[in-house]
């Protein structure tokens, strides 16, 4: 089943319909939680992991806000903005906030009618990370988000998506020499370099649907996103263990997603 105009394909499972279901949403298909049940069957904890990787962003958008007074959020790789998105949480802090939501999932676009009608401030854009100059140079970015005032650039759980060949270090770099002095980068990235059984399950279950997954980088190729920069405190550490208030985070599940937050000077 194709829908033509925005080439939503329901036979093939899409990334940010999976996202969806392990966040325990309703905007998914049979073959999207199929191939997310394969690999939770090797690690249940996938779901958790998720969620983790969800409360992380909550946790960094708030921060933003609350304590440096950003209002401008191009958020890159969104997944469907549908539960605890990024201009609920900012909005609620600051009213003003702007929220410009990219991914290149068709099935993102197609809720951006529901999400952003009504609303002068948030935009959802189709868009590729690994093309990013196109994503600037987009006019509905560019009449959200004021350049010369400091921005937010979240790319969470999305980089494990752009291959090597693809070079996501240097579209990092381009989005980032985009943004003035005082802008920040959120990011987390999946990493199952250590973990033998579940990258094996994990690979195995993408490729035979043809999604290529880089989750072999290691920690300090992660740790490259965020060159230039200065990560703040805690560093470059798991979703759980990032400011989550706990003495002992919990292992919540096999997956490891490293996560930061990194300002601009
Ligand atoms: C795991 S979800 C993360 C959603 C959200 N950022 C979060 O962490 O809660 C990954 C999203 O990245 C999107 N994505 C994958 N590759 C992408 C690319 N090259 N450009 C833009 N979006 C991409 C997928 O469609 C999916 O919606």
């Amino acid at each position: 089943m194709t829908d033509s105009s925005l080439q939503i394909d329901t036979t093939r499972p899409g990334l940010a319909r999976m996202y969806d279901y392990l966040l325990g949403g309703t905007e998914n298909h049979p073959v999207d939680r199929a191939l997310v049940d394969e690999i939770a069957a090797t690690d249940p904890g996938v779901f958790a992991a998720a969620r983790a990787n969800r409360d992380f962003l909550i946790r960094a958008v708030t921060h933003l806000v609350e304590e440096a007074g950003i209002n401008q959020f191009l958020d890159l790789g969104s997944g469907l903005p549908t539960q605890d998105n990024v201009h609920a949480i900012a909005q609620a802090i600051d009213p003003s906030a702007r929220v410009v939501y990219v991914d290149n999932d068709a099935t993102v676009a197609a809720h951006a009618e529901s999400l952003v009608s009504g609303r002068d401030n948030v935009e959802v854009v189709l868009g590729d990370v690994a093309r990013p100059q196109a994503i600037l140079d987009d006019p509905r970015v560019r009449k959200l988000i004021d350049f010369d005032r400091p921005v937010a650039l979240l790319l969470v759980a999305v980089l494990h998506f752009v291959p090597d060949a693809e070079d996501p270090w240097a579209a990092v770099r381009v989005l980032l020499d985009a943004l003035p002095a005082g802008s920040h980068l959120v990011l987390s990235h999946v990493s199952l370099a250590e973990l033998d059984e579940l990258a094996g399950t994990t690979d195995r279950a993408f490729e035979k649907r043809s999604i290529e997954l880089n989750a072999n980088r290691t920690k300090e190729q992660i740790r490259r996103f965020f060159d230039g920069l200065e990560l703040l405190e805690p560093g470059l550490v798991e979703t759980t263990e990032w400011r989550s208030g706990t003495a002992a985070p919990r292992k919540v599940s096999d997956m490891v997603i490293y996560a930061g937050l990194a300002r601009k000077n």
